[in-house]
């Protein structure tokens, strides 16, 4: 069987026996606190719980999973064991609050040994047997079951069932969530296949879990508790790569003489053989014996399985959005592709070949993953960049650290913090390199220079800390009233608390419009007015750890006021044109989506009254005509004047379309901002009540600020109308110029610099006269010295290839000849000596002449003997220099 055949075996078995097939989820998790999508499970978590009620009760699946980072991170072992992947394929049957235990194990031997075939007598199962303190009792029921079915097949229950440990036989999510007991079927594939389940959880690769059947019964809670649930549930997961290299490798069950391994099945073959033609090396199967020590073959073979594991993650997860970057999952990725980029030296890939096998795995994998073919393009374009960028660094890092290497036998916390900061080694891969080349690594010290770079970042973010905690208690949250545009101006309040701190002075009021800088919206201006005639300026507003607003006054104010009831205004202007701009970010998110994907992700964002600047995800620079499309897009939602709402729901019903990146903190309210249909985020901030207030949206720049990360800067309303009036008025002083009129710049333009082109040509033609004649001239100041010609002049040929030009010919001409140019330029000299090979014969050197005679004139020089340069500063003293120089002949 293919694994295809295997994978349409899987499903159709269950098909038939009432199951409906669910397609993979997105390997981008629904659940928040995952970083990947990592069981096939996740999706149906609210099932499990009660929270939503499926449309079937029995289902089957073929779920794609990442395991690298979080509680199941099998990116370590990737590699250098024959059964661990960053990304597989996990095949699933489900029930929910259905069919139990029985059923579940009984379809399992079915489909294993009856349609598939796998022999009986290799098989070993697990059941749930607890310490003291753990989870649940023991799983007599599963013991039970298998116990009957076994000794119906002549098969020993007594050494064929084996009791699991809450590690091995007590399945859970991540640290809370839906969990249960569990059984796992084994099997033992050595030689003899006679190991009476003595391998069995002992990680060998002669006896691997294929099948984990989890029977879910609880939910774990953030205490530590279990909390049963009301229904009870089946969720079972095999291992299909396992399979599938079970039956490649033991030629469905008739030699179990070769080594295991998931990498033996066609899954894996067209990316191998690609390999293997880049690289003119040959997979051989062989596996590491030490870790320490292995061969080259070895070293080869782990290469080949690592990169064979990490191209399908980077492939399947961008082909679901998720991209390589810097923060959590993304993080992750980029990790994993320098990994493999790393482990290529091993087979001594040329530049770029990663992205090479982007397509081996596109055309096997795309008949039951169509996403992959649809993506072609963006995975492509993500590798390619991505792989560019950081071979740009690799190898200067890794000259780092071979120098590092021939010095020490520890890699310094601070030179691992350079390899991350500068070259970009994820610390795991230079703890890679340096288990390979037998160093130690100073984990602590790097940790160390880590924290102090973010202690810098956190300093240099400004804003000193105030806070008003100890008044946690008594003083709730100050309540915000300042999305309502009636509340801005002589807003009545009180003066809770007044804090002098660090030389400022800052307000606490009960209530305020004045918003303060948070999600990138910078906090509002405005006036204090203590009564009719004292105002006093806002000049920042600020929130503590605790949700209180506080006001930053310019001039400090009596603590006696405590209590007083005031009126406050923010400053209307500044507020709406920041409000133009926070929503205008919306806008231009959106329109990124549109046109380049949504991929797109924001990597943060800073609206202030000046201008807008959003960060986001994309892997290129983008086009002038995408920015001028993007721009043109987001202008015409402004044109529309279409109505901004916005309004809170608990997170769990917020609408499906709403861009919410899980990993980001939203508390169970949230508040929704829908910019007139077009987009659709969780946002805190404040916004127009209709896109035409933004009035305009101009792109002023668009840039890279780190490696698939990129940045935008635009500016709207007052500030655009400024800026096309100010190019209009360059432009209307620059046809002046050109006596032309403004649309007639461009072809007079074009005309002038024709023009120019045709008077440098010119220029060109008569200094290659000029230098003719002066070569003429030149030549007859040769002088005859120790049967050489001696030609020692000063000139002002201002080009230095002119200069060298001129000096190559008249040593033509000269024939055995020593030439000796100083030309003075401005205010810098020129030295330039030629040494004809007679001359070399004789004991001259241009570079000593050059080297002697720089000295003499202040500056430096020198070179080889033939030819050398030098240059100094003018300050005159050329034609001294040059008539000392006879007696300096002599001396040569
Ligand atoms: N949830 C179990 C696992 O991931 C079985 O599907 O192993």
């Amino acid at each position: 069987m293919t694994a295809s055949e295997i994978r349409n075996s899987f499903i159709e078995f269950f098909k038939n026996k009432g199951h409906t097939f669910v397609p993979s989820e997105s390997l981008l998790p629904s659940s928040p606190n995952l970083l990947f999508t990592n069981a096939g499970m996740n999706q149906f978590v609210p099932y499990f719980l009660g929270a939503r009620t499926p449309a079937y009760s029995r289902a089957v699946n073929s779920q794609k999973c990442i395991r690298a980072g979080g509680k199941h991170n099998d990116l370590e072992d990737v590699g250098f064991d024959t059964y661990h992947h960053t990304f597989f394929e996990m095949l699933g049957n489900w029930s929910f609050g259905d069919y139990f235990k029985k059923e579940a194990i009984e379809w399992a031997w079915e489909l294993l040994t009856k349609v598939w075939g796998f022999p009986k007598e290799r098989l070993y199962v697990t059941v749930y047997k607890p310490s003291p303190g753990d989870p649940d009792k023991f799983d007599q029921e599963a013991y039970d079951i298998w116990k009957n079915i076994l000794k119906k097949e002549n098969v020993d229950p007594n050494v064929h069932i084996v009791n699991g440990n809450r590690k091995d036989n007590f399945w859970m999510m991540g640290d809370t969530g839906p969990c249960g007991p569990c059984t796992e079927i084994h099997i033992d594939l050595t030689e003899k296949g006679d190991t009476k389940g003595s391998l069995v959880n002992m990680s060998s690769p002669y006896c691997i879990e294929i099948w984990n059947l989890v029977f879910i019964q609880f939910n774990a809670e953030t205490d530590g508790t279990f909390k049963p649930l009301t229904n009870k549930h089946v969720d079972t997961g095999m291992g299909f790569e396992r399979v599938a290299g079970i039956i490649a490798t033991t030629k469905n069950f008739t030699d179990f003489s070769g080594i295991p391994s998931n990498y033996n099945s066609d899954l894996f073959t067209d990316i191998f053989a690609k390999l293997e033609k880049l690289s003119g090396h040959m997979y051989r199967k062989t596996m590491p014996s030490s870790l320490d020590n292995m061969s080259k073959q070895e070293r080869i073979d782990c290469s080949f399985r690592v990169l064979a594991d990490h191209i399908r993650t980077l492939c399947f997860s961008i082909a679901d959005g998720i991209l390589p970057g810097n923060e959590g999952r993304n993080y992750v990725l980029r990790r994993i592709l320098r990994r493999a980029i790393l482990w290529g030296q091993h087979l001594e890939l040329p530049e770029g070949f990663f992205a090479e096998l982007i397509d081996c795995v596109i055309n096997k994998m795309s008949g039951f993953f169509p996403e992959l073919k649809t993506q072609r393009t963006l995975i492509h374009k993500v590798i390619e960049s991505e792989e560019k960028s950081f071979e740009r660094t690799l190898d200067r890092g890794l000259q780092l650290l071979d120098k590092i290497a021939a010095k020490n036998k520890t890699i310094s916390g601070q030179d691992a913090f350079t390899l991350y900061d500068t070259y970009g080694f994820p610390i795991d891969l230079t703890q890679l390199i340096a288990k390979e080349k037998h160093l130690n690594l100073d984990i602590d010290g790097f940790n160390k220079a880590m924290e102090e770079q973010r202690e810098k970042a956190r300093s240099a973010q400004k804003k000193s800390v105030i806070t008003v905690s100890e008044e946690k208690d008594q003083k709730p949250a100050t309540q915000f009233v300042g999305f309502d545009a009636a509340n801005l101006v002589d807003y009545e309040t009180i003066i809770t608390k007044i804090i002098n701190t660090q030389g400022k002075t800052y307000l606490v009021f009960d209530k305020t419009p004045f918003y303060a800088t948070m999600g990138g919206q910078i906090g509002d201006q405005g006036i204090l007015y203590l009564d009719a005639e004292t105002k006093l300026k806002i000049i920042d507003t600020i929130k503590d750890e605790f949700g209180h607003i506080l006001h930053q006054l310019e001039n400090t104010i009596d603590e006696s006021l405590m209590g007083k009831k005031v009126k406050i205004s923010v400053y209307e202007n500044r507020r709406r044109q920041i409000q133009r701009n926070h929503t205008a970010t919306h806008l231009l998110h959106w329109a990124l989506r549109e046109h380049l994907g949504t991929h797109v992700k924001q990597a943060g964002s800073l609206v202030d009254d000046k201008k807008l600047r959003f960060d986001f995800s994309h892997y290129q620079a983008l086009t002038h005509k995408q920015l001028e499309d993007i721009e043109y897009d987001v202008n015409q939602a402004i044109l529309k004047n279409s109505p901004v709402r916005w309004y809170e729901v608990p997170f769990k019903d917020k609408p499906e379309n709403c861009i919410a990146f899980f990993g980001e903190k939203y508390g169970s309210i949230v508040r929704i901002v829908d910019i007139g249909g077009f987009s659709l985020e969780l946002c805190g901030g404040t916004h127009v009540q209709a896109t035409g207030e933004i009035g305009l949206l101009k792109i002023i720049s668009e840039t890279a600020i780190a490696a698939g990360t990129r940045r935008i800067e635009a500016v709207v309303g007052q500030e655009a109308l400024n800026l096309l009036q100010s190019q209009s008025h360059s432009l209307y002083r620059i046809s002046n110029a050109l006596s032309c009129k403004p649309n007639e710049i461009e072809t007079r333009i074009e005309t002038l610099l024709e023009q120019k082109a045709e008077h440098e040509k010119e220029l060109r033609k008569l200094q290659q006269k000029h230098l003719a004649s002066l070569e003429e001239d030149i030549l007859k100041l040769a002088q005859p010295y120790d049967n050489l010609q001696w030609l020692i002049t000063e000139t002002n040929i201002p080009n230095i290839n002119d200069l060298r030009g001129l000096a190559v010919n008249l040593s033509n001409k000269l024939g055995p000849s020593v030439i000796i140019f100083i030309s003075s330029i401005e205010d810098k000299i020129l030295t330039l000596v030629l040494c004809s090979q007679e001359a070399i014969k004789k004991g001259y050197h241009a570079g000593n002449i050059v080297s002697d005679l720089s000295i003499q004139l202040g500056g430096k020089g020198g070179g080889k003997p033939d030819f050398a340069m030098g240059g100094a500063k003018n300050s005159g003293q050329v034609t001294e220099v040059l008539k000392g120089f006879k007696p300096y002949l002599q001396k040569v």
